[in-house]
């Protein structure tokens, strides 16, 4: 039996989930998305002048049209096949259902500029292993750009690292099955840069136009050599 709360969990929810994320995203229903989120995330990847990008945990494939239309080569990969169907069938970019787990500069044949993780990393030993598999997907210089909850709005039941419940609540629509999703502290975000020999290089902070307050918080990481000189 899956347990509740496991990387295997949070797959199993947004199998059941795809029709109401789909259209939550594409009605533009999610208010922070909208108005915060989704152009903070296209800002800092483009401020990174990247021309290859690996959209990890893609979903419906809106952020994959965006760079592309920007003329960014990206590739969008997720573990849901329904949600990847759903991506090339609205077109604007290269999609492939890879799950985390599965991913390697192997089953890839191909190194990138950015990897860009946008809310996509919500488990626990998946996320690990993704920052640990990071350098071998990144050309030199490269950059790991990840944007999540911040810190501060999901520690309610207690600052530490821990598994929490999804909710659904403030979706318009009919979702099921709520997903886990594994909180880290701001310490062990960093320190997931750290143990990976990723240099960490910035950190921001979007927030909301009316309550001032952060809604995610964006982190960027680059691979970087010891022979590597970067003025930054
Ligand atoms: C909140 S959605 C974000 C989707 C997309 N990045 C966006 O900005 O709309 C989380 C995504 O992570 C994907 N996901 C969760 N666990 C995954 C895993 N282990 N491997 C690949 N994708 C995963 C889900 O299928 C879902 O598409």
């Amino acid at each position: 039996m899956v347990s509740n709360f496991s990387d295997q969990k949070i797959i199993d929810s947004w199998e059941k989930n795809v029709e109401p994320w789909v259209l939550s995203v594409r009605e533009g229903e999610i208010q922070s998305r909208v108005l915060v989120t989704n152009h903070a995330i296209v800002d800092v990847v483009l401020a990174e002048k990247p021309k290859t990008v690996l959209d990890i945990g893609c979903g419906e494939g809106w952020l994959v049209r965006e760079l592309a239309a920007a003329g960014v080569d990206t590739l969008g990969i997720d573990a849901i096949p329904a949600l990847i169907a759903s991506a090339e069938k609205a077109g604007g970019g290269r999609f492939k259902v890879l799950p985390i787990e599965h991913l390697s500069s192997q089953t890839l044949g191909e190194t990138y500029d950015a990897l860009v993780c946008n809310f996509s990393l919500l488990g626990k030993e998946c996320v690990d292993q993704l920052f640990q598999l990071a350098p071998s997907l990144l050309k030199e210089g490269g950059s790991i750009i990840v944007q999540t909850v911040h810190p501060s709005m999901g520690g309610g039941e207690g600052y530490e690292d821990a598994w929490r419940e999804e909710s659904w609540v403030g979706f318009n629509r009919q979702f099921s099955d709520p997903a886990p999703w594994y909180f880290r502290t701001l310490e062990s975000w960093v320190a997931l840069f750290s143990r990976a020999d990723l240099k960490f290089v910035s950190l921001r902070e979007p927030r909301h136009p009316e309550t001032g307050f952060p809604v995610s918080i964006i982190f960027v990481g680059m691979k970087v050599s010891e022979h590597v000189d970067i003025c930054r």
